[in-house]
């Protein structure tokens, strides 16, 4: 399991180099782990209108996805900041907690140190399938 952090913490840095930012020059970079040991890589992806930009955890997650895979275990995100760890935005949190409830996420800073957390605190009280059910 340590070999699978180290590996998983060194394809989000990779993946930070393929970053397309060039509005917010901010490359992040996320690898997830899948239930069956695949990482699959995410970057951002901005647009020249704004609001179209996607960020490297859901790049990640729809490439998993759009392979087949829908059973994650631990997400590794990146960016260039080394003061800080720096945590997925509301959006991707809400994307992640669909896939992974139990996930673990590693913010990563450039030279491979880690702090982790779960999603249970990053996203507390989540809207989740559950809610969608009449009572
Ligand atoms: N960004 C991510 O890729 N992930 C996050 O969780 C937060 C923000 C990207 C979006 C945009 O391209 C840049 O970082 C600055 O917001």
């Amino acid at each position: 399991m340590a070999d699978k952090v180290n590996e998983l913490i060194s394809k989000c840095l990779e993946a930070k180099d393929m970053a397309y930012c060039p509005y917010s020059n901010f490359p992040v970079g996320a690898a997830l782990l899948t239930t069956d040991g695949a990482i699959f890589k995410g970057c951002n992806v901005e647009n020249v209108s704004f609001g179209l930009t996607v960020c490297a955890e859901r790049t990640a997650i729809q490439s998993a996805v759009a392979e087949g895979h829908k059973n994650f275990t631990a997400i590794a995100v990146t960016c260039n900041a080394t003061d800080r760890f720096v945590w997925p935005c509301g959006a991707c949190r809400q994307v992640l907690m669909e896939f992974g409830p139990e996930l673990t996420i590693y913010s990563t800073k450039p030279d491979g140190s880690y702090k982790k957390s779960r999603m249970s605190e990053l996203l507390p009280y989540a809207f989740t399938q559950s809610h969608l059910t009449k009572n």
